[in-house]
């Protein structure tokens, strides 16, 4: 029995990893995948009708016509069954229905996501100097310092990219000031239009999604950011730029590229603030809580966020509990995820947050 129940699990696990691994296709897999998860989950599929009509309540979702309702609740389905995958894949967080579970994987890209290129570091940035890693503490976190303002939402534009930047530069503000001022990223969704050297077309382009390096150089050379309720968010690129300088609240000194090091990008987490970090997003569609640690997960990067702290025991599960993690603040409200953040493991590049990571310094 006992061994029985080993070579299923491993054979589905196997599975798991090979249709995930296929490119989180929703597709064709859906026959075999079903097979796996109704072994586990036989009550889950019976009920996807209840799960919709809950689901539209919590959020509000209303459909313009029948084909459209009809629709999205087949992609619901199939985000449900994703669901369960992720969760298989990624035990120690929790996977379910968020409120992007009516969108399909490329529609959930298009619209609440937004790192264009990015995907090697440019060769000309500043190299941020390597900095002493003995005295780290082993937990660290900026919300309880005053650095991070509350959490914010992008809406259906991917604008990620300004949100990362915003955070990184309130928080060097902060620092540099001791005043939390929060800022303003529609300034940069209508007025930063910087291209990245390192990548011919890739410049930062409003909804169409944008880097924090570029959008560093374009506050650098501007002069700073207004103040977020000076110059407030709309969530639409269709705007002129409407930058008064006279209301520059805060400035970029100089910012650098931090080296894919996990004791460098802590230790200047510690000594600069927030840091703006790029990752995969592909397990945020369906997280709730917990910490994600993946088995397997893309590095290539198509998200934004702030990395605000880390901490060295956060699994429910007793097994895991010593695994450290990094606390990101993402911009997606504050009913996604725990509170709007967000917990990945440390220790492995997962999902690729430690490659393309920046710190910047405001002037006073
Ligand atoms: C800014 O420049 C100073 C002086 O060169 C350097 O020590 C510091 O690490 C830089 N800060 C950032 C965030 O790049």
């Amino acid at each position: 029995m006992d061994y029985y129940f080993k070579v299923f699990f491993s054979v589905s696990l196997l599975f798991v990893i090979l249709s995930v691994s296929a490119g989180e296709n929703d597709g064709g897999d859906d026959l075999l995948i079903r097979q796996v998860v109704n072994e586990a989950e036989p009550e889950v599929l019976s009920s996807e009708e209840d799960h919709f009509s809950h689901f539209k309540r919590k959020f509000g979702k209303v459909y313009g016509s029948h084909e459209e309702h009809h629709y999205r609740f087949s992609v619901f389905r199939a985000n449900l069954r994703r669901a369960m995958r992720h969760q298989k894949m990624d035990p120690s967080a929790s996977h379910g229905v968020t409120q992007f579970s009516d969108l399909t994987p490329s529609e959930f890209r298009r619209k609440h996501l937004g790192v264009n290129g990015g995907f090697k570091l440019p060769s000309d940035a500043n190299q941020a100097p390597i900095l002493p890693t003995q005295n780290l503490p082993d937990e660290f976190d900026w919300r309880d310092r005053g650095a991070v303002t509350p959490v914010k939402n992008q809406g259906s534009c991917g604008s990620c990219w300004s949100f990362s930047t915003t955070g990184a530069l309130e928080g060097a503000h902060f620092l540099a000031t001791g005043e939390l001022v929060s800022l303003s990223e529609q300034q940069l969704v209508d007025c930063d239009h910087e291209c990245d050297p390192e990548q011919e077309g890739s410049c930062d382009a409003g909804c169409n999604g944008g880097l924090m390096n570029s959008a560093f150089e374009y506050t650098l050379k501007t002069g700073g950011l207004m103040r977020e309720e000076d110059y407030p968010y709309t969530g639409t690129d269709v705007g002129s730029c409407k930058l008064d300088k006279s209301k520059i609240v805060a400035s970029v000194s100089n910012f650098s590229v931090v080296s894919i090091n996990e004791d460098q990008i802590a230790a200047n987490l510690v000594k600069n603030g927030p840091l703006a970090v790029a990752i995969n997003a592909a397990y945020m569609q369906t997280y709730i809580g917990g910490v994600s640690c993946p088995y397997i997960c893309s590095r290539r990067l198509n998200h934004g966020v702030l990395l605000v702290g880390y901490g060295s025991a956060g699994f429910a599960q007793a097994r895991f509990k010593e695994k450290p993690y990094w606390i990101i603040k993402n911009s997606w409200g504050d009913s996604w995820g725990e509170n709007g953040f967000y917990k990945i493991c440390k220790g492995r590049n997962i999902c690729g947050v430690d490659s393309l990571v920046s710190t910047v310094a405001a002037s006073v």
